[in-house]
């Protein structure tokens, strides 16, 4: 147990009681629960997810919308520059997708694995690196100034965030270590998992070498058709996929109360999705799609997502239906993989790989996310509460019309004459699917903008609790008591965690019916909003 630095400076300078107890704190070790390591880590996350809707709102929906515009402008699937799309692609996919994933996976990996991480410098540096490195590759994308240098640095960012994320995450605490050996996984969830995270590396891998040989070779930010191709699958069925799916199998499977999946299927589909990376540096994308269609048919089947519940879902403050939109994002990944088959078959059809991508992107990837991210992040944010399940239903059905509506359209208009009246429609989709992605971000924001709630009734509030408790959980406490006369703590940073409020309190000589009255007020202002309503959204 480690004191702060002015906690130390000051200790020789403190009351009695007060030095005692860090005494105590010193000579006890005892490993006393700890808020703040929770609270770091919440804050920590709370950054990857507000980068995360930044990319997804700014450079990647209002970028895409105004390509779609150019494209159906000039009635033409080669409307927009290429660079801009590939801007919009990198956006979503890192900015967005890959900010969550990663921010996601360093808050809960650790506790899945049994330890706390308590250091989160490393963590800062993950996310600063991998902001830069995403915002920069948009930048070089969608202004082509001193964009060779762009697109290398953005990569390297992008590795050097990766590796540190994997340096955090595989090497555990030392005493951790040696109590639990060395096991290998035997659920499918962490395996899919490390395949995902071995997929992200190879995608910043080859988007590395992709942007050293497009800065030497090329005049414009413009990755070769094939190359793109073989990033986003990367990108696609080596990263986001099986972390969806790996995800899923923890928290699909508890949300909507599913029988436990398929564990063994670990020992074929972890190859499986390989194979299907691997194939797709054949250039032969049709073998791709064959073995993504047949991958994902399994995959759904061992996640038993269409199989009947063996238990109620869980519905409590949340949009009532969210689950019959977990189970529509997953009949989009059918959809999606089932469209690039028969694009490769009827090549004729130039649009149906772009409704394929979609269907695949939007239509899965987005719906999976706009559907679990509000059941499962606001209690990841310091127990926060979602900010309005109202918002949360209609960003899920704007974004599943506006989906529909562009992945059924897209296919016939790209090979329509200019005149069809499909290629109105299109717009119209992008401005369906932008609405849904401002009323999510939206709603998210407003989540994470919410002081976290007092889960604690207000007469829980004991005199015997720790006063650190009390100010490392929540810090507006801090002001509350020092105003009241608790004139020690304005003197420390982080009091000692043996020290109880009652003790503090008779040091500084103030009543403790006072002070518990005023915490008592604290607790019933921070009530949670949700609890306790009757009326509940889609009920
Ligand atoms: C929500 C509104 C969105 C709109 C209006 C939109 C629009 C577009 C357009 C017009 C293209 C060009 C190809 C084509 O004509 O189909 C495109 C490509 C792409 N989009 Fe989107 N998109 C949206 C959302 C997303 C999301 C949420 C993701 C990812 C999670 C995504 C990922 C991609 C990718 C990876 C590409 C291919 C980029 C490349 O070729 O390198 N899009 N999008």
């Amino acid at each position: 147990m480690t004191l702060t630095k002015t906690a130390t400076n000051v200790t020789s300078e403190l009351p009695a009681g007060w030095k005692n107890a860090y005494e105590r704190d010193r000579s006890d070790g005892a490993d006393y629960a700890d808020p703040a390591p929770e609270r770091q880590a919440a804050r920590a996350l709370t950054a990857f997810i507000a980068g995360g809707l930044a990319f997804l709102a700014f450079p990647g929906t209002i970028l895409g919308v105004w390509n779609l515009i150019e494209i159906t402008s000039r009635r033409s699937a080669g409307g927009a520059s290429t660079a801009w799309i590939q801007a919009h692609g990198q956006a979503q996919v890192l900015g967005w997708v890959g900010s969550f994933i990663l921010g996601i996976s360093l808050y809960v990996l650790p506790k899945f694995r049994g330890w706390t991480l308590k250091k989160f410098g490393a963590v800062w540096a993950v996310w600063a690196l991998w902001t830069a490195g995403v915002a920069w590759r948009w930048w070089a994308g969608v202004r082509p100034v001193e964009w060779r240098m762009g697109l290398v640095a953005s990569a390297l960012l992008e590795l050097a965030a990766y590796a540190l994320a994997q340096r955090i995450l595989l090497f555990s605490p030392s005493e951790k270590r040696k109590n639990s050996g060395r096991h290998a996984p035997s659920d499918l969830g962490s395996w899919l998992g490390i395949v995902g995270f071995a997929g992200l590396g190879l995608a910043l891998a080859i988007n590395l070498g992709i942007a050293i040989d497009v800065s030497l070779t090329r005049s414009l930010p413009v990755y070769p058709a094939h190359l793109d191709h073989l990033l986003l699958i990367a990108e696609l069925w080596g990263f986001v996929v099986p972390l969806a799916w790996g995800y899923s199998t923890r928290f699909v499977t508890i949300f909507l109360g599913l029988d436990p999946p398929d564990h063994h299927a670990a020992r074929w589909l972890c190859p499986a999705i390989v194979l299907v990376v691997l194939s797709a540096f054949t250039f032969r994308f049709w073998i791709t799609d064959i073995l993504a269609l047949a991958t994902t048919l399994a995959a759904v089947h061992a996640l038993r997502i269409f199989h009947p519940p063996a238990r109620p879902a869980k519905l409590l403050y949340i949009y009532q239906r969210y689950p019959l939109f977990i189970r529509i994002s997953f009949g989009w990944l059918v959809a999606a993989v089932t469209l690039a088959v028969v694009a490769d078959a009827v090549p004729r059809i130039t649009g149906l790989g772009g409704a394929s991508r979609h269907a695949l992107t939007v239509g899965f990837i987005a719906t999976l996310i706009f559907a679990l991210a509000p059941r499962m992040l606001p209690a990841f944010l310091g127990g926060r509460e979602l900010y309005s399940p109202r918002l949360m239903a209609t960003s899920l059905w704007l974004l599943t019309g506006g989906c529909l509506m562009r992945v059924s359209c897209e296919a016939i208009a790209y090979t329509s004459l200019p005149g069809a009246t499909v290629w109105s429609i299109l717009p119209v989709s992008a401005f369906i699917e932008l609405s849904a992605v401002l009323v999510f971000a939206t709603n998210m924001a407003l989540t994470l903008r919410q002081a976290p709630p007092a889960w604690l009734e207000p007469d829980s509030v004991s005199a015997e609790l720790p006063l650190y408790w009390f100010v490392t959980s929540f810090p507006r406490t801090r002001g509350l008591l020092i105003e009241a006369g608790l004139t020690t703590l304005a003197r420390v940073k982080d009091p000692p965690r043996t020290l109880s409020l009652r003790a503090a309190a008779a040091v500084d000589g103030v009543e403790i019916d006072q002070l518990l009255q005023i915490l008592s007020q604290f607790f019933a202002s921070r009530r949670p909003r949700l609890r306790g309503r009757q009326t509940l959204v889609g009920s």
